[in-house]
Protein backbone atom coordinates (compact mmCIF):
# COMPACT_ATOMS: atom_id res chain seq x y z
CA UNK A 1 0.00 0.00 0.00
CA UNK A 2 2.84 2.44 0.79
CA UNK A 3 4.64 1.26 -1.94
CA UNK A 4 1.84 1.57 -4.09
CA UNK A 5 1.39 5.20 -3.10
CA UNK A 6 4.93 5.93 -3.32
CA UNK A 7 5.34 4.55 -6.97
CA UNK A 8 2.34 6.85 -7.92
CA UNK A 9 3.96 9.69 -6.50
CA UNK A 10 7.46 9.47 -8.25
CA UNK A 11 5.77 9.09 -11.12
CA UNK A 12 3.51 12.21 -10.67
CA UNK A 13 7.18 14.33 -9.72
CA UNK A 14 8.74 12.97 -12.73
CA UNK A 15 6.32 14.05 -15.01
CA UNK A 16 6.20 17.74 -13.37
CA UNK A 17 9.87 18.30 -12.84
CA UNK A 18 9.82 17.01 -16.78
CA UNK A 19 10.51 20.52 -18.66
CA UNK A 20 10.74 18.85 -21.76
CA UNK A 21 9.52 21.46 -24.23
CA UNK A 22 8.46 24.80 -25.11
CA UNK A 23 6.84 26.48 -27.86
CA UNK A 24 9.44 29.73 -28.66
CA UNK A 25 6.53 30.97 -31.43
CA UNK A 26 4.34 31.40 -32.06
CA UNK A 27 2.97 32.94 -29.02
CA UNK A 28 -0.30 33.57 -28.04
CA UNK A 29 -2.28 36.60 -29.92
CA UNK A 30 0.29 36.33 -32.81
CA UNK A 31 -1.70 37.26 -36.37
CA UNK A 32 -1.61 35.08 -39.80
CA UNK A 33 -3.08 35.15 -42.50
CA UNK A 34 -4.17 31.93 -44.33
CA UNK A 35 -1.03 31.14 -46.62
CA UNK A 36 1.38 32.67 -45.01
CA UNK A 37 4.95 30.88 -44.19
CA UNK A 38 5.49 30.64 -40.58
CA UNK A 39 9.24 29.57 -38.57
CA UNK A 40 8.22 27.59 -35.63
CA UNK A 41 10.18 27.52 -32.67
CA UNK A 42 10.66 24.26 -30.40
CA UNK A 43 12.68 24.89 -27.61
CA UNK A 44 14.41 22.56 -25.54
CA UNK A 45 14.89 24.07 -21.79
CA UNK A 46 17.50 22.82 -19.75
CA UNK A 47 15.86 19.98 -18.52
CA UNK A 48 16.89 17.65 -14.73
CA UNK A 49 15.32 14.37 -16.61
CA UNK A 50 16.89 13.04 -19.70
CA UNK A 51 13.50 12.26 -22.18
CA UNK A 52 14.53 9.56 -24.98
CA UNK A 53 13.13 12.00 -28.14
CA UNK A 54 10.08 9.98 -30.63
CA UNK A 55 8.88 13.20 -32.24
CA UNK A 56 6.48 15.95 -32.51
CA UNK A 57 3.55 17.42 -34.53
CA UNK A 58 2.34 20.75 -35.20
CA UNK A 59 -0.62 21.61 -35.84
CA UNK A 60 -3.68 24.32 -36.11
CA UNK A 61 -7.44 24.26 -35.98
CA UNK A 62 -10.15 26.54 -35.96
CA UNK A 63 -11.74 28.25 -32.35
CA UNK A 64 -15.32 27.52 -32.94
CA UNK A 65 -17.58 30.21 -30.97
CA UNK A 66 -14.83 31.02 -28.73
CA UNK A 67 -13.73 27.63 -27.90
CA UNK A 68 -10.87 25.91 -29.28
CA UNK A 69 -10.78 22.33 -29.06
CA UNK A 70 -8.93 19.92 -26.75
CA UNK A 71 -5.50 19.02 -28.63
CA UNK A 72 -6.45 15.34 -26.84
CA UNK A 73 -9.46 14.89 -29.01
CA UNK A 74 -8.73 17.09 -32.16
CA UNK A 75 -5.64 18.62 -33.33
CA UNK A 76 -7.06 19.84 -36.65
CA UNK A 77 -4.22 20.63 -40.11
CA UNK A 78 -1.41 18.66 -39.40
CA UNK A 79 1.57 21.02 -40.48
CA UNK A 80 4.39 18.93 -39.07
CA UNK A 81 4.66 15.07 -38.28
CA UNK A 82 8.12 13.66 -37.39
CA UNK A 83 11.61 13.65 -35.72
CA UNK A 84 13.04 16.35 -33.09
CA UNK A 85 16.43 17.46 -33.21
CA UNK A 86 17.04 20.19 -31.25
CA UNK A 87 20.77 21.88 -31.39
CA UNK A 88 22.69 24.05 -29.58
CA UNK A 89 22.43 28.02 -30.79
CA UNK A 90 24.53 29.93 -28.10
CA UNK A 91 22.62 31.94 -27.42
CA UNK A 92 19.75 30.83 -27.79
CA UNK A 93 19.96 27.73 -26.15
CA UNK A 94 18.98 24.14 -27.60
CA UNK A 95 15.91 24.45 -29.97
CA UNK A 96 14.79 23.36 -34.00
CA UNK A 97 12.99 25.60 -36.11
CA UNK A 98 10.15 24.24 -38.29
CA UNK A 99 8.86 26.46 -41.45
CA UNK A 100 5.63 25.30 -42.29
CA UNK A 101 2.32 27.16 -43.83
CA UNK A 102 -1.28 28.34 -42.62
CA UNK A 103 -3.47 26.53 -44.41
CA UNK A 104 -5.18 28.88 -46.54
CA UNK A 105 -9.09 27.17 -46.20
CA UNK A 106 -8.21 28.47 -42.36
CA UNK A 107 -11.70 30.42 -41.14
CA UNK A 108 -10.51 34.00 -39.89
CA UNK A 109 -10.98 34.37 -36.15
CA UNK A 110 -8.74 32.94 -33.52
CA UNK A 111 -7.41 29.17 -33.79
CA UNK A 112 -5.01 27.08 -31.87
CA UNK A 113 -1.63 26.62 -32.49
CA UNK A 114 -1.04 22.97 -30.97
CA UNK A 115 2.92 21.60 -30.43
CA UNK A 116 2.41 17.78 -29.37
CA UNK A 117 5.50 16.29 -28.24
CA UNK A 118 6.63 12.38 -27.31
CA UNK A 119 9.83 11.28 -25.72
CA UNK A 120 10.46 8.13 -23.49
CA UNK A 121 11.34 9.05 -19.78
CA UNK A 122 13.00 7.55 -16.79
CA UNK A 123 14.86 4.25 -16.06
CA UNK A 124 12.21 1.71 -17.55
CA UNK A 125 11.17 4.05 -19.65
CA UNK A 126 7.92 5.60 -20.22
CA UNK A 127 5.81 7.38 -22.81
CA UNK A 128 5.44 10.70 -22.12
CA UNK A 129 2.85 13.07 -24.41
CA UNK A 130 2.36 16.43 -23.82
CA UNK A 131 1.18 19.33 -25.69
CA UNK A 132 2.15 23.29 -25.84
CA UNK A 133 -0.45 25.99 -27.58
CA UNK A 134 -0.56 29.37 -28.37
CA UNK A 135 -3.91 30.81 -29.63
CA UNK A 136 -3.38 32.65 -32.62
CA UNK A 137 -5.78 34.73 -34.79
CA UNK A 138 -6.13 34.25 -38.30
CA UNK A 139 -6.53 38.01 -40.12
C1 LIG B 1 14.27 30.42 -34.97
O1 LIG B 1 13.01 31.05 -34.86
C2 LIG B 1 12.98 32.09 -33.90
C3 LIG B 1 11.54 32.56 -33.78
O2 LIG B 1 10.92 32.72 -35.02
C4 LIG B 1 13.94 33.20 -34.33
O3 LIG B 1 13.94 34.23 -33.36
C5 LIG B 1 15.34 32.60 -34.46
O4 LIG B 1 16.24 33.58 -34.96
C6 LIG B 1 15.33 31.42 -35.40
N1 LIG B 1 16.66 30.79 -35.39
C7 LIG B 1 17.29 30.42 -36.50
C8 LIG B 1 18.62 29.76 -36.31
O5 LIG B 1 16.83 30.59 -37.62
C1 LIG C 1 -22.02 29.02 -32.64
O1 LIG C 1 -22.96 29.95 -32.10
C2 LIG C 1 -24.07 30.17 -32.97
C3 LIG C 1 -24.94 31.29 -32.36
O2 LIG C 1 -25.00 31.16 -30.94
C4 LIG C 1 -24.85 28.87 -33.14
O3 LIG C 1 -25.93 29.08 -34.03
C5 LIG C 1 -23.92 27.83 -33.75
O4 LIG C 1 -24.59 26.58 -33.84
C6 LIG C 1 -22.68 27.66 -32.88
N1 LIG C 1 -21.76 26.75 -33.57
C7 LIG C 1 -21.17 25.74 -32.97
C8 LIG C 1 -20.27 24.89 -33.81
O5 LIG C 1 -21.30 25.52 -31.78
C1 LIG D 1 -3.35 25.71 -23.84
O1 LIG D 1 -2.31 25.80 -22.90
C2 LIG D 1 -2.71 26.38 -21.66
C3 LIG D 1 -1.49 26.58 -20.79
O2 LIG D 1 -0.55 25.57 -20.95
C4 LIG D 1 -3.75 25.47 -21.01
O3 LIG D 1 -4.18 26.02 -19.79
C5 LIG D 1 -4.94 25.36 -21.95
O4 LIG D 1 -5.88 24.43 -21.42
C6 LIG D 1 -4.52 24.87 -23.32
N1 LIG D 1 -5.65 24.99 -24.23
C7 LIG D 1 -6.19 23.91 -24.79
C8 LIG D 1 -7.37 24.15 -25.70
O5 LIG D 1 -5.78 22.79 -24.60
Amino acid sequence: MLFKYIAVFAVGISATLAQTIELGFPQNGDNFCPGQEVVVQAIQPESLASCIQVGIALAIDDCVNGSCPDPAEALGSVLYAGSWTPENHPPGGFYQNFTVTIPSYLAEGPAIFTLTHLCLLGAAPYPFLEYRNATVNIV
